[in-house]
């Protein structure tokens, strides 16, 4: 598979920091082609840019409506001959033309053991819900939220002083661990999907 990724990205990055120290230690073999953000403000951008990727801001309000937005960053990524997509704390709903154009080629970080607590603050949730286990999930994208077949999950206990920081702070570290992991598994393209499952061959 084309091992050139395209990293979409609304904030802090630390998603996205994590791809680029796997990269640059070798645990991955991959090449991020461009970071795209729909906040100029994103602290990830200077990540990027640090490590000399390239950035595009590309703003909603100046679209139409979100079709238009979404072909927009197709259009962004197909440029810089992208073959994985990766939403690494994008904070946007990922509509048709995007899906169509990337079908099976976008991941998704949720700090969560899907398909429990999808949606806004997942560790919160968590909290809320009273679970003992919560977790850190890596999916291929499909129209529906945080849905999709599961290429990785990592489990961390809820303690009892937990607060939502400390709760999310135990499930980044295992984020930064499984994303990239993830991502080469997707990459050395030897997996399948079967029904709700990712399954890997060979
Ligand atoms: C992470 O918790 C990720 O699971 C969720 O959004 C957050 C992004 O954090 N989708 P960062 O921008 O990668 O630091």
């Amino acid at each position: 598979m084309n091992r050139r990724l395209g990293v979409l990205i609304s904030g802090r990055g630390s998603n996205l920091q994590a791809i680029i120290d796997a990269i640059r230690s070798d645990r991955l073999d991959a090449t991020i082609a461009v970071v795209i953000s729909n906040r100029s403000d994103a602290a990830g951008l200077t990540r990027a840019r640090d490590a000399g990727v390239e950035t595009v801001v590309l703003n909603p309000r100046e679209y139409a409506g979100r079709d238009a937005y979404d072909r927009a960053i197709v259009e962004v990524l197909r440029a810089r001959e992208v073959g994985l997509v990766c939403l690494a704390g994008f904070m946007r709903l990922i509509g048709r033309p995007l899906l169509d154009a990337f079908p099976a080629r976008i991941l998704n970080i949720h700090p969560s053991l899907l398909p429990s607590f999808r949606g806004l603050d997942a560790q919160r949730q968590a909290l809320a819900h009273g679970v003992r286990t919560t977790g850190a999930t890596v999916h291929l994208v499909t129209a529906d939220l945080d849905d999709g077949p599961i290429v990785l999950q990592a489990a961390v206990p809820v303690l009892d002083d937990d607060t939502v920081e400390t709760l999310a702070a135990r499930i980044l570290v295992e984020e930064h661990r499984i994303y990239p992991e993830a991502i080469g598994i997707v990459l050395d393209g030897k997996w399948k999907i079967d029904g709700r499952r990712f399954i890997t061959i060979g």
